[in-house]
């Protein structure tokens, strides 16, 4: 599969896994195909899983004004999921359907071939890095994806629980910014 077309109807065809047969649709991923940043989320909620695109609800309107403020659009950046299925109920991925699904976003990732990527929530940044790690211990700092720095930030949900997360969010994604422009100089 040589283009991110091929790899969303791989997607859109194939049955991975249950979630696969109970999606009322794919969400793959939207957004610049030659993007400098990936932002890379968990798994679709109910609002993506209607629409087949990812963070259009509540926390996916607020994900879009985070980096509204650090100067992104929606369209500047790709955005993507662990998951392209939705966990009914909105329940956590379990570790074989993470497994089952990351090949994807790896193969998208070295399509798409980000200059920086900045992972939303706990799960999307212990997935992608293979590491076993609290949000707190994981934020703050860039990580390495196979020579791409990974930021690990709070999801946008999670901010919308608990407005205490905000600040080290806002101070997270200032640094990411600094390191865009750092590397897209
Ligand atoms: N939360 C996520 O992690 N991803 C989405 O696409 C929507 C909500
Ligand atoms: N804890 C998590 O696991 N994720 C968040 O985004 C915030 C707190």
């Amino acid at each position: 599969m040589k283009t991110l077309e091929e790899v969303a109807d791989y997607v859109a065809n194939t049955h991975l896994i249950e979630l696969d047969k109970t999606r009322l649709n794919p969400v793959f991923g939207v957004g610049n195909p030659n993007a400098d940043l990936l932002v890379i989320g968990e798994a679709p909620g109910a609002d993506e899983d209607k629409k087949g695109e990812p963070f259009v609800g509540r926390a996916g309107q607020l994900l879009t004004q985070i980096l509204g403020a650090i100067g992104f659009e929606r369209a500047d950046v790709y955005i993507a999921n662990i998951l392209k299925s939705r966990p009914p109920g909105n329940r956590d991925p379990l570790p074989e359907e993470v497994k089952a699904h990351i090949p994807i976003l790896h193969k998208q990732i070295a399509l798409i071939q980000p200059k920086l990527i900045l992972c939303v929530g706990r799960t999307s940044g212990t997935s992608l890095l293979g590491m076993d790690s609290s949000l707190k211990d994981m934020r703050g700092v860039f990580h390495d994806y196979h020579g791409i720095p990974v930021l690990v930030t709070y999801h946008p949900a999670a901010l919308l629980r608990n407005s205490n997360w905000k600040r080290p969010t806002w101070e997270d994604v200032q640094l990411l910014r600094s390191k865009y422009d750092e590397l897209t100089a």
